[in-house]
């Protein structure tokens, strides 16, 4: 169960996920750290309710302080599954911010910097990661993306750590990046649609950035989450309050 005494490190704190995250953990009165790359952009974002912490998860260095005497990490990092701008291309001397380098390799650098008395360690991950040899996730996986994330998740189930991984659909609703805090409070799923949950990487679909956060957010609060990979879309019609509780335990 969270409580006021908690400090939770949101990794890719400024991301489309990471910022519900954050705004989700501000809503229930704990303390957040986020970890960025950009500071400026965090300042601007979370208006000074949150520690923010620079650091770039391919290079373990940069990790220590944003690590330090968290209770809880939140890990929604992530770069684009194809070649992109966001891979840095035009930066010639840091190694390139590709799927390996960050989902794979940067994972298990946060993995490593971590506490060993952490209560829970949350990673984003993707639905697709045990079909990589399957349409569309094959294609998906042309430049590495499900194996840089399969090989996170068995780097933290191997950690020691009590660890929940998630694997969404397909991202919808937002990204926020626009948006100010008090707007990403509000921010609602435009498709309306309920959360279904499983296990084994056998749901198909899209996922909201919403319910995403929301599932990092509440898993924190049923041990019976821990050490569980859960998959999570959206689809049929949402009921005026999700219950988590039976969600959960529905799968479990
Ligand atoms: N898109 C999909 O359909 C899909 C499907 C399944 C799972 N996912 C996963 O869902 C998660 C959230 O997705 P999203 O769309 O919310 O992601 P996003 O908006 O692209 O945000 C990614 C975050 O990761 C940070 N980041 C990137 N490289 C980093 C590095 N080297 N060191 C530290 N931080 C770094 C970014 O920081 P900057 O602001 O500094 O760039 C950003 O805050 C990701 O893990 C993604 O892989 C996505």
């Amino acid at each position: 169960m969270l409580n006021n005494s908690d400090l939770i490190l949101v990794a890719g704190a400024t991301g489309g996920v990471g910022q519900l995250v954050v705004a989700k953990l501000l809503e229930k009165n704990l303390s957040v750290r986020a970890l960025t790359r950009n500071q400026d952009k965090a300042q601007q974002m979370f208006d000074n309710k949150v520690d923010i912490v620079v650091g770039d998860i391919r290079y373990p260095d940069t990790l220590r302080t944003a690590t330090k005497d968290v209770t809880h990490i939140i890990c929604c990092t992530g770069t684009t599954a194809f070649p992109s701008q966001r891979w840095d291309f035009a930066n010639l001397f840091d190694p390139k911010n590709t799927p390996q380098a960050v989902d794979g390799e940067g994972v298990k650098n946060l993995i490593l910097a971590t506490p060993k008395n952490l209560k829970r360690f949350v990673f984003v991950s993707s639905c697709g990661v045990l079909r990589k040899d399957k349409l569309p996730f094959n294609i998906l996986n042309t430049f590495g993306v499900l194996d840089a994330k399969l090989y996170a998740e068995n780097t933290l189930k191997s950690s020691g750590l009590p660890y929940t991984i998630i694997r969404p659909g397909r991202l919808i609703d937002g990204p926020y990046t626009s948006y100010d805090l008090n707007t990403l409070l509000r921010a609602k799923t435009d498709g309306k649609k309920a959360v279904v949950l499983g296990t084994g990487d056998t749901l198909n679909g899209e996922t909201s950035r919403i319910d995403v956060a929301n599932v990092c957010v509440e898993c924190l609060n049923y041990d019976v989450t821990i050490n569980q990979a859960i998959d999570i879309i959206n689809s049929g019609v949402r009921p005026a309050v999700i219950d988590w509780k039976q969600l959960f335990n529905s799968i479990m």
